[in-house]
């Protein structure tokens, strides 16, 4: 195994937007002392930057080259870097990823897998690009009650949403603009509907409270059905809409994640991110407030972070999950949220069954009031399948009726 003053050989899986900013990371700065030995991709026929005689086509065969010091896992299937990670860990390798998917999924697993087999798994990338926010919540904030945690972590959503919000775009070219300059994951379900900043959540809740999540389990709702009439109410409120994924400490104790469209006020930080910026402020019992911005997607903002992961390796860090004990909080979903609904289906009004509304303009098409979580998380398709668009105002309350949205999604 080399020491600090050895090069360290890295078993590099993926070579796509984040492996080869990497790679040029690395190439521009060798005294880094990482040389990457070998690259796995997958397909064959592929043009590449790099001369063909440089490349693997199984991933497999870094995995058991034991000549290389690290693995750095960057490929785009969340199944197959599970399968390779865990395989990785089980050998007790040290390894680098950056896919959240896999481990909003499997954390759980691939922590144990590290605590039997003593091997190290670093994911910095994973959460918010080049922001430092999993190794500050594990290290730094480890000691320290947490009572919340709120970001922007999802770099093209907020893109569209500056473009429509702020410059006039609609919604479409603003979203082809997010994919062409490449913050866009392959997929854009995964950014406009809200599932890729759900994973990161789910990342950090284990850190900031050692609660382990499902995905399903957290509510996402994302921006696919906005339109002008909801940039026009969040002007006539002074706030933008941003989708926001907030992680908070109940006063009973229990952690609640939300991860949706939210009206965003003038005074909070998050209100200043804009374009494929990321935001996240903490707010710590003692510390108080501290908020950490920076790009949160694209080769050289990623593979920065996988960079700040390899050098940590290097010296020996490994995650402690210091808030993952016997007495970390559970997840609490008996609570009402304050939304905006702009529809014009009264099913879904109905669906949504609201304990309170606040303000109805028929004309509009838009309800404000509280609904119970449960029901959102119940009615979620609906809400998408009907063009409907729900923004939090961020009021949350204790559940105070009983709900029938399962019978009446029945009717529908
Ligand atoms: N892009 C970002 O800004 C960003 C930011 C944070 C986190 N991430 C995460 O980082 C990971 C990589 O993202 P990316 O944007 O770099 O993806 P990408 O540009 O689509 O590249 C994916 C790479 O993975 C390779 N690959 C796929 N399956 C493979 C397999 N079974 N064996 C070997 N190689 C395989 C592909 O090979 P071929 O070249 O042969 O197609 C390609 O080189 C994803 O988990 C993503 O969520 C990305």
């Amino acid at each position: 195994m080399a020491t600090d003053k050895q090069t360290l050989r890295i078993g590099l899986i993926g070579f796509g937007c984040v492996g080869q900013g990497l790679y040029d990371i690395l190439q521009q700065r060798p005294e880094t002392g990482f040389e990457v030995a070998r690259i796995a991709v997958k397909n064959p026929t592929k043009p590449r930057s790099l001369p063909l005689s440089q490349f693997d086509f199984h991933a497999d065969d870094l995995l058991h080259d034991p000549s290389l010091d690290v693995l750095v896992e960057v490929i785009d299937d969340a199944a197959e870097a599970f399968r390779l990670v865990s395989e990785a860990l089980r050998q007790g390798r040290r390894v680098v990823t950056a896919n959240k998917a896999m481990l909003a999924r499997h954390l759980p697993e691939l922590v144990q897998l590290q605590r039997q087999a003593g091997g190290t798994l670093l994911y910095e990338a994973a959460v918010c690009g080049s922001i430092p926010i999993i190794r500050t919540l594990d290290a730094y904030f480890g000691a320290e009650p947490l009572r919340s945690v709120t970001g922007i972590l999802n770099g093209s959503s907020n893109y569209v949403l500056t473009r429509m919000g702020e410059e006039g775009s609609d919604y479409a070219p603003a979203l082809a603009e997010a994919q062409a300059k490449g913050f866009a994951e392959t997929d854009p379900t995964l950014d406009m509907g809200a599932f890729d900043p759900r994973s990161k959540a789910v990342i950090l809740a284990a850190h900031a409270y050692g609660t382990f999540l499902q995905p399903e389990e957290v509510l996402n709702l994302g921006i696919e059905q906005i339109n002008a009439v909801d940039i026009a109410f969040a002007a006539t409120l002074g706030r933008k809409i941003k989708v926001v994924a907030g992680l908070q400490r109940l006063p009973d104790g229990r952690v609640t994640a939300l991860v949706t469209p939210l009206f965003v006020a003038p005074e909070s930080p998050l209100y200043s991110v804009d374009h494929e910026f990321n935001g996240v402020l903490i707010e710590a019992d003692f510390a108080g407030e501290q908020f950490l911005q920076g790009r949160g997607a694209g080769g050289h903002p990623t593979g920065s972070a996988v960079l700040a992961d390899l050098a940590a390796i290097r010296q020996g860090y490994s995650y402690h999950y210091p808030k993952l004990t016997t007495s970390s909080p559970t997840y609490a979903t008996d609570l009402e949220l304050e939304i905006y609904l702009r529809t014009d289906e009264d099913r879904l009004i109905d669906a949504l069954d609201f304990t309170e509304i606040s303000e109805e303009a028929d004309e509009d098409g838009y309800v404000v009031g509280y609904v119970a979580l449960s029901n959102l998380l119940r009615v979620k398709e609906l809400i998408q399948k009907f063009g409907a668009f729900v923004v939090r105002t961020g009021a949350v309350r204790p559940l105070t009726a009983t709900t029938s949205a399962l019978e009446l999604e029945e009717s529908l």
